[in-house]
């Protein structure tokens, strides 16, 4: 089982879409049960919330639905449990090294590398996150199933 978290800075915006994204991707290619998938947040402002109403509408026009979620904060712990921790920015990292200390284990990836994705929580621009997220969630995917040697369904 592969385990991946998504992080960002409130978990309501991009990582639980990068989540909910994730999701489907591997469920349309018939690989879900070799992967659990996660979303959380450096910052506790949003802890128990809900997918931000926006985000949730971007994903159902995209033919994403019942996506639930309650926004949850990365702990210490988190890190040795998950095998891949994907961030949406450079802050995102800084963050989380206040919570973790230091990547040893260098599992901290940004979702698209040499590249930040704009909260849209400030830009208001879901569209261009979703399409951001969609690309380097199909890019994050093929190096996995690469790398961890993931067989998709009837190969
Ligand atoms: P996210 O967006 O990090 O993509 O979930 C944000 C949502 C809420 C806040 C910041 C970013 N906030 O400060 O409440």
């Amino acid at each position: 089982m592969i385990r991946i978290v998504f992080v960002c800075l409130g978990n309501i915006c991009r990582s639980p879409m990068a989540e909910a994204i994730m999701k489907k991707m591997v469920s349309d290619m018939g690989i879900s049960k070799q992967f659990l998938i996660d979303s959380k947040a450096t910052s506790t402002e949003e802890l128990g919330n809900p997918i931000y109403p926006l985000a949730k509408k971007k994903l159902e026009e995209k033919g994403i639905y019942n996506f639930s979620h309650q926004a949850q904060v990365f702990q210490n712990e988190d890190y040795d449990f998950y095998d891949y921790v994907i961030v949406m920015e450079d802050s995102n990292i800084r963050n989380l090294m206040y919570i973790i200390g230091n990547d040893s284990l260098l599992k901290i990836h940004k979702l698209i590398p040499d590249y930040n994705i704009d909260d849209p929580w400030y830009t208001r621009d879901f569209e261009n996150t979703y399409n951001d997220i969609c690309y380097g969630c199909s890019q994050l995917l093929e190096k996995i199933i690469k790398q961890e040697n993931i067989k998709r369904e009837g190969e």
